[in-house]
């Protein structure tokens, strides 16, 4: 068997699409284009990239973003202040703050300044309490973004037995959460592997659906996979590669190359689950601007 590939930028461009003509109607209607707000705090590399990506998506939809660059040496109080007042002013409907933060800053306490009515990464507590319950709330870009796979593919979740490698905030955990509990796109029994968990193949062996999530290049070998299972890779790892102009290659926390020969749907890294996310970012600024979440 040879795994069919799963094209998460083809899928990311339809979304875009999609959010594009939505946002076009919108403004058409006499609405201000939406607005999201960017909070980068100090120059971490990857964080650079990131908000740059964002800010050029939102570009390509239509909607505007700003990116505040603060120095990493702000104070919690300071941080908080500015998020209040994006969260008082009308003209701003959705505020991330980039993370990693430098480590005097408490990611869950600045998220949990955020209006969670404009937090458009999922990551408020209310959010992701609403989550739990199958609530409408902002749902975390990138577990979303893996659901929207499914659905384009028309790959089914209930009943199948769904495990997920990776216990984080942002993917892994939301990402169970998901697959368990929403009611029309889940409904999967679902077993959540974390960095202490004893036989790890043991669990993914009998994965109908796996989603790796571990930031562990190749942790995935083709004998840890169910012949037929579908494969969700999340790892984006960059790993030494002098063939390449840049001197390293991005891979997966899959082995893809062997995995294919067994799955029956697999997730390409670069081009997989990556693009998925910024489009879910946009699709949740959209909701922001429209109150279609939160509408008091
Ligand atoms: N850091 C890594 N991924 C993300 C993300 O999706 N949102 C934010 N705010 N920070 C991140």
């Amino acid at each position: 068997m040879s795994a069919e590939i799963i094209d998460g930028r083809k899928v990311a461009e339809l979304i875009r699409n999609s959010v594009r003509e939505d946002v076009e109607q919108w403004v058409e209607k006499g609405n201000r284009p939406p607005f999201l707000q960017v909070i980068l705090v100090g120059d971490d590399p990857a964080s650079i990239v990131y908000t740059g990506t964002k800010s050029k998506a939102c570009k390509e939809v239509g909607i505007d973003s700003n990116t505040m660059v603060l120095q990493d040496t702000i104070s919690a109080i300071e941080l908080k202040q500015i998020i209040q007042d994006f969260n008082q002013d009308d003209s701003v409907d959705g505020i991330l703050v980039q993370t990693p933060l430098p480590s005097h800053l408490s990611k869950y306490d600045v998220i949990e300044t955020i209006d969670y009515r404009k937090d458009v990464d999922g990551f408020h507590p209310m959010n992701v309490g609403r989550l739990s319950l199958d609530q409408p709330c902002f749902r975390s870009c990138t577990p979303a973004g893996v659901m929207e796979l499914f659905k384009h593919y028309s790959i089914p979740v209930k009943s199948k037995h769904a495990v997920v490698v990776g216990a984080s905030d942002i993917v892994g955990s939301p990402m169970a959460v998901m697959l368990s509990r929403e009611n029309t796109t889940g409904k999967a029994t679902t077993t959540i592997c974390n960095k202490y968990t004893r036989d790890l193949t043991a669990h993914t062996i009998n994965a109908d659906i796996l989603i790796v999530a571990a930031g562990q290049p190749h942790l995935i070998k083709p004998e840890m996979v169910k012949e037929g299972a579908v494969v969700i890779d999340v790892g984006i790892n960059r790993i030494a590669d002098e063939t390449t102009e840049k001197g390293y290659k991005l891979v997966g926390d899959v082995d893809f190359e062997g995995v294919k020969k067994k799955a029956s749907w697999i997730t390409p890294v670069p081009g997989g689950v990556g693009p998925m996310t910024v489009a879910m970012l946009m699709k949740n600024t959209l909701l922001a601007a429209k109150k279609s979440l939160y509408p008091g």
